[in-house]
Order: C-alpha cells, then sequence, then structure tokens
C-alpha cells in the first residue's frame, strides 16, 4: 500500500478535510452553473492519444524555456491569491517548491506574502501577476515595484473586468483576505472601460516582458502581440470567470494558429494528469500552468506536497511520452491525437486531428 496520495485527484479530498468548507469551495468552486469546469475535464478526457510502438524512448526531454527561462519540464505555476489560506508559508513554501522543481511561478499580486519576501525565499525565476487599474499611475506603480524585487515578466490577468457570480462564495458568506502587498483602496479599482491602447501604454512603461492572461479567441491572441505582448495564457481563470465558455483546450489550436509562432503560448485549466500536458503541448502550448491542484498540495503538505504535485505530474508526463513513443517536446504534435469535441475536430484532417470524429 502507498501511504500518500499517488495522483492530483487523491491530494483534493484530502486537502478538503483540512480546509474550512469556505476556503475548499473558494478553491474548488467555479462560476454560475460551473458547466465550464465540468466541461474542462470531460473534454480534456475526451482526447485520445495514437501511440507510437517502435520509438527510442530510452531517455525523454522534458527540459524547456518559457520567455528565454530554462524549466526543467513545461509546467509553471498559475498565479493564484492567498496561499497562506492552505498553509501558514504560504507563498513562501510554493515558491520554494517551484524553485526545487526547476519551474517558474507566476505570483498573484492578492498574495498572503509581500512580493519582496516571496523573492527572497525564491530560487528560480519569478513572474508577477497584476491588473489593468483605474488609477494608471498604480498599475506602473506595482509594475515597477515588481521590476525592482526581482520578478522577471508582468502577467496581466485580463478577464476579470466584473465580479463573476461564484454562487458557493455567495452561499458562504466568503470574504476576501487582505493581501500582503498594499491597502485595498478605490485606486485598485481595475478599469473596466481599457482597451488595447492601454496594454500598449503599459508595455512603453516597464521594460519587463508582458503576458497576458485569460485569451480565449484566436482574433484576441492575434492582437496580444501585435500590442507587444511576448506571450499569452490561453486561460478563462479556471472556470471562474464567466460559465458556459469553451474549455480552454479546445480553443487553444486556434489561438496558436493566429499567433502562427509570433508569440509563446501557454494554457491553463483542469490540468491534472502529465497526459493532459502532453496534449496541450501536442495541440502548440509551449508550457501549462496548474492552480488548484497546487493548493491541493499545500493544504496536505506545505512546500513537499507542493513539490510531491510536481513530481507526480512530471512523472506522469514522461510515462506518457514513453509509451506514446513521442520521446522530445518537439516530436508532440497533433498527428498523436484522436478527438472527439466538435470544435477540435473540426481543425483540417492534415493536421491529423478529427481521427474519432463524432
Ligand atoms: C483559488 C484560486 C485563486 C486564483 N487567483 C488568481 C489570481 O489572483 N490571479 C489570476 O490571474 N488568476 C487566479 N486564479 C486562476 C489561475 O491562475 C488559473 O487560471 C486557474 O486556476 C487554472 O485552472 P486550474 O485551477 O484548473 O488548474 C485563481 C485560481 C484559483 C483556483
Amino acid at each position: 500500500m502507498a501511504d500518500g496520495p499517488i495522483n492530483i485527484y487523491e491530494y483534493e479530498p484530502l486537502a478538503r478535510e483540512r480546509l474550512s468548507k469556505t476556503q475548499y469551495d473558494f478553491i474548488a468552486g467555479g462560476a454560475t452553473d460551473e458547466i465550464t469546469l465540468k466541461r474542462t475535464r470531460q473534454v480534456l478526457d475526451s482526447i485520445m492519444l495514437r501511440p507510437r510502438m517502435m520509438a527510442d524512448v530510452s531517455r525523454i526531454e522534458m527540459a524547456t524555456t518559457v520567455l528565454g527561462h530554462e524549466v526543467s519540464f513545461p509546467v509553471m505555476l498559475a498565479p493564484s491569491g492567498a496561499h497562506g489560506r492552505a498553509h501558514p508559508d504560504g507563498e513562501l513554501a510554493t515558491v520554494r517548491a517551484a524553485g526545487s522543481a526547476g519551474t517558474v511561478m507566476v505570483l498573484s499580486s492578492a498574495s498572503t506574502y509581500t512580493m519582496e519576501e516571496i523573492t527572497q525565499a525564491a530560487t528560480g525565476p519569478i513572474w508577477f501577476q497584476q491588473y489593468f487599474y483605474e488609477d494608471r499611475g498604480m498599475t506602473v506603480e506595482m509594475a515597477h515595484r515588481a521590476e525592482e524585487a526581482g520578478y522577471t515578466a508582468i502577467c496581466l490577468t485580463l478577464d476579470i473586468k466584473g465580479t463573476s457570480k461564484r454562487e458557493r462564495n455567495i452561499r458562504n458568506s466568503y470574504v476576501t483576505p487582505q493581501t500582503a502587498n498594499y491597502q485595498w483602496a478605490n485606486n485598485l479599482v481595475r478599469d473596466r472601460s481599457a482597451t488595447w491602447d492601454y496594454l500598449e501604454w503599459l508595455a512603453s512603461q516597464t521594460s519587463l516582458p508582458l503576458v497576458l492572461k485569460g485569451i480565449m479567441t484566436g482574433e484576441e491572441g492575434k492582437l496580444c502581440a501585435e500590442y507587444g505582448a511576448k506571450a499569452v495564457i490561453v486561460s478563462n481563470h479556471g472556470a471562474r470567470q464567466l460559465d458556459t465558455t469553451f474549455a480552454t483546450i479546445e480553443v487553444l489550436p486556434e489561438v496558436v494558429d493566429a499567433v502562427d509562432g509570433g508569440i509563446e503560448v501557454y494554457m491553463d485549466g483542469g490540468i491534472r494528469r502529465g497526459s493532459d500536458i502532453v496534449k496541450a503541448l501536442a495541440l502548440g502550448a509551449k508550457a501549462v500552468l496548474i492552480g488548484r491542484p497546487l493548493f491541493w498540495g499545500l493544504a496536505v503538505d506545505g512546500e513537499a506536497g507542493v513539490r510531491a504535485v510536481l513530481n507526480i505530474l512530471r512523472d506522469e508526463m514522461e510515462m506518457t511520452m514513453a509509451l506514446c513513443g513521442r520521446p522530445t517536446l518537439d516530436s508532440l504534435d497533433r498527428s498523436m491525437l484522436g478527438i472527439t469535441s466538435p470544435l477540435l475536430s473540426a481543425l483540417p484532417q492534415s493536421q491529423g486531428l478529427g481521427l474519432l470524429s463524432l
């Protein structure tokens, strides 16, 4: 008998036992009917792998780069607020785990510890996530503060112009925790009028590369590249903002095709198995990010729990690549997938999709 959890799914109930109902629901939940939340897993599970047998898989290469940083495998830690809700060490634990796994953490501006305390604890590169504030001075000030503290990219989250209806939180009377980074104030109100010029303006104010998070269409992916972003994250905020959107894995190919190699494309949403990572990379993502699983690891065993979560994903990814006969990241492509989702199966047959179209 293994003594601990052996996959990401087994972490969740253990974490649930350690968290209050309010905190568990905040982390696990999605917007309104949670249709996209469910769809995310359904679509990932509906993508079938077409394995090759007779390939040399004696060495599996998973290391890659994200915005020029070397990472040991293509999984980053998604920006997510207040890790202190899951463990007293909060982001200090998470950033250490990211460093020891050889990958990048994206720090949420709503962190439990200050952005400066977190860089002190870091042993690898960190990116800083923030929003577009109505007070543009504040937006730039945050970016400059991150730059000074040693962050190497600004991740701007675009999909949170409104407070979404998360019904579990409403029922639980959830109260957003205070962040250590700043005092809540009116000048931190998100700018609902922001359009592409805001982005162009911000890009001119910081020397850090901009990563735009929350893109769900090819048209906007292309605009991100045109307005100066260096990378884009295909994301629907873990199905926590607008419900009844497609799953991110379904729209990933249209974004990849629209940006056409001009900028890097990452994806998050529902990554729970090594095979999910392989599927996203086969559809053109350079890397993926994980959100909820890091909270499950943190709640169960702090830094060691996050490390264990990352190790499980790494081992499963390696095994999937070996059994698929695809030993390098470059060898992962659309021809290894059979697709049942109508949106994905509409992609051209020449790209290897549509095999299992129903
Ligand atoms: C508890 C929680 C807090 C989050 N906080 C933020 C945040 O502060 N900023 C942000 O851009 N995204 C935030 N997200 C979204 C994640 O960055 C990511 O898009 C999502 O969790 C990925 O889906 P997954 O949880 O299925 O892996 C949060 C997600 C969760 C679960």
